[in-house]
């Protein structure tokens, strides 16, 4: 296409955070209520009405399952505001990343989005992926195929600095037992969280948060927005999918994926101008959470894209007089 607004211009990345916001701001009224499925209902609601106000015209490639399993947001919906003249957009939205997290009031759930050109975010099932991510000091030394030691060694190496030093994130599951006993026997520093490894695998590609390296399986369209955000961070990210049963092989076939056991690299799995916006819903390693006030509430974003590599965090002021239409 000729036409200006045919790729992800810059503008598009406010448009996005309103996005984002929106879905914040409605779940965070939810915290800590123990209502993970209403929280991440409400996410869902105020997500899918904001992408009105988009001017892309975008389709759901990861989202919140299917179309007969998900009344929004589901694979395949078509989305956004825009007309012939906008650019046809891949979109992976988790409207509430880490429900468990927000249900419980605990840190780094957030609200997240991510856009490509059409054709350039991997189809994920909703199956898991082997995971690996480092920020850009240890671009290009990681391998799937090698051991977690091997890793960390190279890792460590690229850093200069001592394994003993390096933190690695790793989802506190029984299927991770193993891993996390050869991470502790090779020596590295261990975070176990129990939800959230988009915010891990962003947060290794940020100095300050401490965290150097996510290991294990977590969601693959988790992986898949981790890699949209590597991708703008300059990280790096390797995933290979993992499936329980011969019906989530199907279903890898049936979204286009013939080499079942591939090792997905960063640029396989969001490929080209990417863009990815998360914002806090509770506060945590990269974002402060929404904090509400009288009349309103304060919002916590970042925003990034691929092609400049400029990384912007948004602070937003929400007056819901003025504004009353937040989802709720
Ligand atoms: P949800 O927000 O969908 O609950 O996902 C949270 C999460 O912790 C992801 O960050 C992670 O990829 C996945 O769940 C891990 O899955 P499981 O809980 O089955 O180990």
């Amino acid at each position: 296409m000729s036409d200006s607004r045919a790729t992800l211009d810059r503008n598009l990345a406010l448009e996005v955070v309103r996005v984002t916001e929106a879905a914040a701001l409605a779940c965070a009224r939810l915290m800590g209520r123990g209502d993970r499925n209403g929280a991440d209902e409400a996410a869902v609601v105020a997500m899918r009405r904001a992408f009105d106000g988009v001017l892309v015209r975008g389709t759901v490639v990861i989202g919140e399952g299917e179309r007969d399993e998900a009344p929004m947001l589901f694979i395949g919906e078509q989305v956004g505001g825009g007309s012939e003249h906008d650019p046809e957009v891949d979109i992976a939205v988790d409207p509430l990343e880490g429900t468990n997290l927000c249900a419980l009031g605990l840190p780094n759930a957030m609200a997240v989005v991510a856009m490509a050109e059409k054709g350039n975010l991997l189809h994920a099932p909703d199956c898991y992926m082997d995971k690996i991510a480092v920020g850009p000091s240890a671009k290009g030394v990681i391998d799937l195929d090698k051991s977690p030691t091997e890793n960390l060694k190279a890792i460590a190496n690229a850093k200069g600095v001592y394994l003993e030093d390096l933190t690695v994130v790793i989802l506190d599951r029984e299927r991770h037992h193993k891993l996390i006993a050869e991470v502790r026997k090779a020596g590295a520093r261990v975070k176990l969280i129990s939800d959230g490894d988009v915010s891990a695998a962003v947060s290794a590609c940020i100095d300050g948060t401490g965290i150097d390296c996510l290991l294990g399986s977590g969601g693959a369209p988790e992986g898949v927005l981790s890699a949209a955000a590597l991708r703008c961070l300059g990280g790096d990210f390797q995933g290979r999918l993992i499936y329980k049963n011969d019906g989530e092989r199907d279903r890898a076939k049936k979204m286009g994926i013939t080499d079942l056991d591939k090792k997905w690299a960063l640029n396989e799995l969001a490929k080209g101008d990417v863009m990815f916006a998360a914002t806090g819903v509770t506060t945590g390693d990269l974002m402060k959470g929404v904090r509400f006030f009288k009349g309103g509430a304060h919002t916590h974003s970042i925003v990034m894209r691929s092609k400049s590599g400029t990384i912007r965090t948004v602070e937003g002021e929400h007056h819901f007089d003025r504004k009353p239409n937040y989802g709720w």
